[in-house]
């Protein structure tokens, strides 16, 4: 038998396919069909961080008022308070329906009173909190040391209020990214998700006007995080999983095998529908039986940066010899 099974930030996974946060994991109906079709664990839509501040403004006013009945937007406001309540609810919802590990997810941008949210969302049942962060680093105003220290204040505040595994989901623009994540990952965080895939923006020539560029991945967007983990990997004190353009088993086994110790999947979900999942799992079933591996514990990092004999592949960024060659 192959033990598709990972240890994950102190989680054990049945494998290593977790479903990403996206719209595909914020109903409980989709929770369930996603362990139906094999997912390991599921990283719920995230909650914004405004969404948090909304409500507990909303307790201050009460307190002031007596009631928010009067203030103007109160539909506006009523509907993201509501979020909130419902976001709590499927927590509890989806651990009472499932087995499989619900980690929930926030976007949040500073370290404010949001913060103290989080120990519901512990409370609620979450067997892990994932921090989806990005900073744009568009105000000329704040040098990149600035912002990074937003990275860690949010962490310290999150890590007082609750005892559950933390994970950071982060994007790839720092020009320091190897000491960053080193720093990041001795903060008290059990896992560092590399990377975030963001909006972007796009020209649209016959409107002529800003629209939205693909909202999905593609696979080749997976070579990024290749080349971090390998690098990171052995460099950590916290786990790792990778996120972006994981679209089959052969790219998990990848994932894996630079130092992975599980991946986050949404566009192929989102492409191909759930079914996605299983099949990708008999891919990676199939190689691993054709390769005479029993477990993914003996995948994982076995390509790392630190593993290989020519570890300098890693840092090569220049094409070189294709471009000597090329006439
Ligand atoms: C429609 C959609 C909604 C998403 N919503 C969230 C979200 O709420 N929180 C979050 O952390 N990531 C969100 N993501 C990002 C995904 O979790 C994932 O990190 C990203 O899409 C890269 O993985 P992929 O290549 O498998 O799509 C979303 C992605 C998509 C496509």
């Amino acid at each position: 038998m192959t033990d598709l099974s990972t240890k994950y930030m102190g989680l054990d996974l049945r494998n290593p396919i977790i479903a990403a946060s996206s719209g595909l994991t914020d109903s409980v109906e989709n929770i369930v069909k996603l362990e139906i079709n094999g997912a390991g664990a599921v990283v719920l839509k995230s909650l914004f961080e405004e969404q948090i501040m909304m409500d507990i403004d909303e307790q201050r006013m009460n307190n002031m008022y007596g009631s928010y009945d009067n203030v103007e937007d109160y539909i506006g406001f009523y509907t993201k308070k509501h979020r909130i309540d419902n976001y709590l609810q499927l927590i509890r919802d989806s651990k009472k329906k499932t087995s499989i590990p619900v980690i929930a997810s926030i976007n949040c941008v500073s370290a404010s009173e949001w913060t103290e949210f989080a120990s519901r969302i512990q409370e609620a049942g979450a067997d892990a909190l994932e921090l989806n962060m990005f900073i744009m680093p568009s105000d000329g105003n704040y040098a990149g040391a600035d912002i990074e220290q937003i990275y860690f204040d949010i962490i310290e505040a999150i890590k007082q209020h609750i005892t559950i595994p933390v994970a950071l989901k982060i994007s790839n623009f720092f020009s320091g990214m190897a000491n960053f994540a080193i720093k990041l990952s001795e903060s008290g965080i059990s896992s560092l998700v590399l990377f975030n895939r963001f909006y972007r923006p796009d020209v649209d020539l016959e409107k002529m006007k800003i629209t939205s560029s693909h909202i999905y991945s593609n696979p080749d967007e997976n070579a990024m995080v290749l080349r971090w983990i390998g690098i990171l990997k052995g460099k950590l004190a916290c786990d790792m999983a990778a996120s972006t353009g994981i679209h089959d088993g052969k790219t998990i086994l990848k994932n894996l095998l630079v130092g992975a110790n599980a991946v986050e999947v949404a566009s192929a979900i989102y492409k191909n529908g759930m079914g996605v999942i299983p099949q990708m799992l008999t891919e990676m079933t199939e190689w691993m039986k054709a390769h005479n591996y029993n477990s993914v514990s003996e995948l994982i990092g076995k390509l790392s940066q630190e593993s290989v004999t020519k570890p300098m592949i890693y840092e090569r960024a220049q094409f070189m010899k294709y471009f000597s060659d090329v006439k």
